[in-house]
């Protein structure tokens, strides 16, 4: 039997999200808090209430610094600056909560594999298996400078030493320790079984790594993989590696091709559609009647501070808007970035998502669109109604962008998770298991057709 859409709750430890500005205005000033437990707790409590899938945490290493040179902007306007490191939320909110998954970003750029894998199953012991990964490649220059690099590495060339990466991991996750290896024999002395617990022995152009993993399998070895390219490489890597990706779909309509390309790429190679989860961004404002959230979106977007947000979109795309007119035509700016090294797949997200895409303005665009929290304004029946459509045209769930990443979460849980589980769209209840069982309904293991069961233990199995 298929399940309810699957639900993320977007978040970031950090003041600004994507809704640029708003932290000047009473309603956005609950956005001070970043930097403390108490609000994280009671936001993944009261999405334990509404019975949210996962949490899912975004996180970058550097500043958006290109937008006027050198980041004063996006630092001044405190966007996603600073950045509190996600990885050391994972266990307290896992401490508060039963059943809400976990997803933490990392970076292949700031972590070692082997030493993220060891704390990934770590902590996946600790919530009892229900962490997950959303593996990223940085698309900020400075990210790069952070870590050694003069600048951004290539883009398709990320995407390769994010496959290397994560084969160390599934070496790591999977192979290392077989079943059985865990004994507790008082007996013989033997709390593990030497004879099943393997070094891995990678070498490869980026890693050279020996192994054995040093943190004993965890509920579910490899963590649930979320990933959210969609470029070429990076739907190639998607349909190889994630478990649950992020289509750029702007509508429907653009879901439904995205969803079919998908489909696919997974088959050719060798995993069925239904082992990827594909799922689009769901931005609401919340009003008891239409107009009151139309008057609500008004006041959420006359206080967005429009240079933060260019300065935030030019990190993300490698342009540097601050010398590009916001009059210019949305199908310009998508034909000047595509062979970019940054995030490929957003203007041309944005421009196929427009039906003319040279009539709408970069400025038009930026103010009711792209990752701007409040995009759809409605009541919750009308919010119910818009989240049928994406079902209809086969997404998988949703990850949903809040006004405030803190505070915000009561009023969709009190107000349009009753309607969406009224119409059969959101679950009543969890699922027992791990995350993964809970949102695959079929175990604690990762499918039978994906990579990690290609991965093996010599260089010869890669
Ligand atoms: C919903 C969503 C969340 C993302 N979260 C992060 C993040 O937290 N950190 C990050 O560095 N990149 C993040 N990304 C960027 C992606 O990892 C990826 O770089 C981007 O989708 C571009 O991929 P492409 O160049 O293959 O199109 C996110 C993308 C989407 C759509």
């Amino acid at each position: 039997m298929s399940r309810p859409p699957i639900y993320n709750a977007f978040l970031h430890l950090t003041p600004n999200h994507h809704s640029h500005g708003f932290w000047r205005t009473p309603e956005g000033r609950v956005q001070y808090g970043y930097k403390d437990l108490d609000p994280y707790i009671d936001v993944v409590r009261t999405l334990e209430r509404g019975r949210i899938d996962t949490l899912f945490i975004a996180d970058v290493v550097g500043v958006y610094d290109l937008d006027f040179g050198d980041g004063s902007t996006t630092i001044r306007a405190g966007s996603q600056f600073p950045e509190n490191d996600p990885i050391t939320i994972v266990s307290a909110l896992g401490h508060v909560t039963t059943d809400l998954g976990i997803a933490v970003t990392s970076n292949i750029i700031q972590d070692h594999p082997f030493s993220f894998a060891r704390r990934l199953s770590s902590l996946d012991h600790f919530t009892h298996g229900r962490v997950a990964w959303n593996i990223v490649t940085s698309y900020l220059s400075n990210g790069f400078r952070n870590y050694g690099y003069d600048t951004i590495v290539g883009h398709d060339e990320r995407y390769a030493w994010a496959q290397e990466y994560v084969d160390v991991t599934y070496k790591l996750w999977e192979h290392s320790w077989e079943d059985g290896a865990v004994l507790h024999d008082a007996e013989t002395g033997r709390f593990f079984d030497p004879d099943r617990i393997h070094t891995i022995d990678h070498e490869g152009r980026w890693y050279k790594v020996q192994g054995p993993h040093l943190v004993e399998p965890s509920p579910q070895r490899t963590p649930v993989l979320f990933q959210a390219g969609n470029s070429p490489a990076g739907r190639d890597f998607a349909a190889r590696n994630a478990e649950v990706t992020f289509l750029p779909s702007m509508s429907p309509a653009t879901a439904r091709d995205d969803i079919a390309i998908l489909d696919d790429h997974l088959r050719s190679v060798g995993r069925t559609p239904d082992a990827l989860k594909k799922i689009v961004a769901l931005s609401t404002v919340i009003g008891s009647t239409e107009e009151e959230a139309r008057r609500k979106q008004e006041y959420f977007r006359e206080n967005i501070d429009f240079e933060a947000l260019q300065a935030f979109w030019s990190g993300g795309s490698g342009i540097d808007l601050s010398a590009v007119d916001p009059d210019t035509p949305l199908a310009e700016l998508a034909r000047r970035v595509q062979l970019g090294d940054h995030v490929q797949s957003i203007f041309r997200a944005a421009a196929d998502a427009t039906d003319d895409a040279s009539a709408v303005s970069w400025r038009d665009y930026l103010l009711s669109n792209g990752l701007l929290p409040g995009k759809f304004a409605g009541t919750p029946e009308q919010i119910a109604d818009h989240v049928a459509e994406w079902v209809a045209a086969g997404a998988d769930g949703f990850n949903v962008v809040p006004i405030t990443t803190l505070g915000w979460w009561d009023e969709w849980v009190d107000h349009v998770v009753p309607v969406l589980q009224e119409r059969g769209l959101a679950q009543r209840e969890y699922a027992p298991g791990t995350l993964r069982d809970k949102i695959f309904g079929n175990g604690d293991r990762i499918d039978a057709g994906h990579r990690v069961h290609q991965v093996g233990l010599t260089p010869a199995g890669v």
